[in-house]
């Protein structure tokens, strides 16, 4: 018998086709979002679950689903999955690293410079029918190329990011991240690493790219933004809740900093009034891997760790991102 299987969102049709091949597969076409009561009750007796960033799996949906052993996220990110409890109980966890690093450096630039040039201010004056005539600082804003960009948080997605600035835009790229990159990979990014105050008081457009975690929480409060530039740019294309969305939109209504770019927010899809109140702010709802190419392979990437950790495929046994690999040796013969 097919083991079964809860794709938690609709995602591409014809790539949920291929996994019947292995599993009897419970989909959500209509995309309907399961709260906790429905997605413990569509997860009983689901031997594998591919869940996207709004799915919380935790000890309590774990302990409700006993017979879960492999829970294979759509995203890199993993703020979401409660990884500790799932390897207590032996259910392999994954995420999809690198298929979506380029796709999304390409948006957090592409946000960066729509929020240093007011491209969408510009446009919603445009459409409201107010553009009479050329003024010397009509949506006048900052330049990029050659200015300090600032990364925090020196990953895969920000060293992409690194690399576009440095060699796209003539930036000078300066980083902080909890360890220091190597000697070698610094200098083929002509990255200078830098405490966080030199980070913020230096840079002209500072993006966002750690994890979430207890420990990123609010990294970027009211104290943090008082010491960046007034003339400065803030990028968030990591997750709400590392930047205080509160003390950023007073910071931006009071032009402490120039401008933000947001892609996520704390408590998505709800975003915070006083964001909504402030005119130099762009806002994208989440959207940053959002290419067909990408979406389809973030999506096949979490199919091949399902298919493998759950012993089928020529892969099994051998998930290919798995974020607790440790659970392998532990999981159930004939599951692997
Ligand atoms: C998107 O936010 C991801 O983590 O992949």
């Amino acid at each position: 018998m097919k083991p079964s299987i809860l794709v938690a969102r609709a995602v591409f049709p014809d790539l949920v086709e291929r996994l019947r091949a292995w599993f009897e597969v419970d989909d959500n076409p209509e995309d309907h979002i399961l709260d906790r009561p429905q997605l413990i009750q569509r997860l009983q007796g689901k031997a594998g679950v591919i869940t996207t960033g709004s799915e919380r799996i935790d000890a309590q949906v774990l302990d409700a689903c006993p017979e879960l052993r492999a829970v294979c996220n759509m995203a890199v990110g993993y703020n979401n999955l409660d990884v500790p409890a799932c390897t207590a109980r032996g259910v392999l966890c994954s995420n999809t690293p690198d298929v979506l690093t380029e796709t999304t450096a390409d948006f957090g630039f592409a946000l960066m410079m729509a929020t240093a040039r007011r491209i969408t201010e510009a446009e919603h004056f445009l459409r409201r029918g107010e553009w009479t005539r050329w003024a010397y600082d009509m949506f006048i804003g900052a330049d990029v190329h050659r200015a300090t960009l600032a990364v925090l948080g020196m990953g895969r997605i920000g060293q992409a990011i690194a690399r576009r600035g440095r060699f796209g835009f003539g930036m000078q790229v300066i980083y902080h991240n909890r360890s220091r990159l190597p000697a070698d990979t610094e200098a083929e990014l002509g990255a200078r690493y830098v405490d966080k105050p030199t980070l913020l008081r230096e840079a002209d457009h500072l993006v966002i790219v750690v994890p979430y975690s207890a420990e990123s929480h609010h990294l970027i409060g009211a104290q943090e933004l008082a010491q960046m530039k007034p003339t400065a740019t803030l990028t968030n294309i990591a997750r709400g809740g590392i930047v205080d969305d509160v003390a950023l939109a007073s910071a931006l209504r009071e032009r402490r900093i120039a401008a933000a770019g947001l892609d996520v927010f704390e408590g998505e899809p709800r975003v915070h009034p006083d964001l909504l109140a402030v005119p130099n702010v762009v806002l994208t709802p989440h959207i940053a891997s959002a290419t067909v190419a990408t979406r389809r392979a973030m999506f096949t990437l979490a199919s091949d760790n399902l298919v493998a950790a759950l012993g089928c495929g020529p892969d099994a046994g051998r998930p290919p991102t798995p974020l607790n690999p440790e659970v392998l040796s532990r999981m159930r013969p004939g599951l692997t």
